[in-house]
């Protein structure tokens, strides 16, 4: 393969299979969550009625990309990645030798209790600006950090509010309650069976 053939493989595959994930849990987080669903119906709503947003529009759907930051908060797509130390180092305590491996959990910092108010909770409103002030930077890092942080990003956020706002705009999903939905860890944390909806138009 070409340099450049290389690169587009690694956008495809990087940007595809967690993009996908984040939103599977997103429509779980929102079927489990209908509270959640109405407040994201009057925001896509109110900013766009029946048409297609545009990017100016992004700015606007605030609540929508909180929801996406929140479903990537309980469900990172990537919950676990790691970093190599160049030099020794002291962590918490613990001796970091030159060269070792360390492992990073996004699944577990982003459930932390010493970061997050019920953690457990599925609640968009602690990504509003106000409410994200005092949070340490790397409590959240669904994107990783660093110089080797995810390029797709801010990519990934706009085109999940594009796709939740259309979605929502043409359908109610709801869960198919009889399908169990249950997190599996692999490269990426995905559903291990999918999460099954009913769609049905609005
Ligand atoms: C919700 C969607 C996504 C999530 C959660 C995600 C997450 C991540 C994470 C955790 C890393 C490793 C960062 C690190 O080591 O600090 C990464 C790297 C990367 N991501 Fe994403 N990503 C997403 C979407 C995308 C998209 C849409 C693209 C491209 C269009 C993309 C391209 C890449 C590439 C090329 C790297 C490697 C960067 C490097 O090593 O310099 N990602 N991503």
């Amino acid at each position: 393969m070409t340099g450049s053939c290389d690169e587009v493989m690694t956008l495809i595959g990087a940007g595809y299979e967690t993009t996908t994930q984040a939103l599977g849990w997103t429509w779980y987080l929102l079927g489990r969550n209908p509270s959640v669903e109405t407040k994201l119906r009057k925001e896509i709503e109110s900013v766009l009625g029946k048409r297609a947003p545009t990017f100016a529009d992004l700015s606007g759907l605030e609540y929508t990309r909180m929801v996406f930051q929140e479903a990537m908060r309980l469900y990172p797509p990537i919950w676990a990645f790691s970093r190599v130390a160049i030099k020794r180092d002291e962590i918490g305590g613990f001796y970091v030798p030159p060269k070792s491996e360390v492992l990073l959990f996004p699944f577990i910092t982003h459930r932390h209790a010493e970061f997050w108010d019920a953690p457990e909770e599925f609640s968009p409103e602690r990504f509003s600006a106000e409410n994200s002030i005092n949070r340490p930077k790397f409590a959240y890092f669904p994107f990783g950090g660093g110089a080797r942080q995810c390029i797709g990003n801010h990519f990934a956020q706009m085109e999940a509010q594009i796709i939740i706002a259309m979605v929502l705009q043409k359908f109610c999903v709801s869960l198919d309650e009889k399908h169990e939905v249950e997190a599996e860890t692999s490269v990426t944390l995905r559903p291990r069976n999918g999460v099954k909806v009913v769609l049905e138009k609005v």
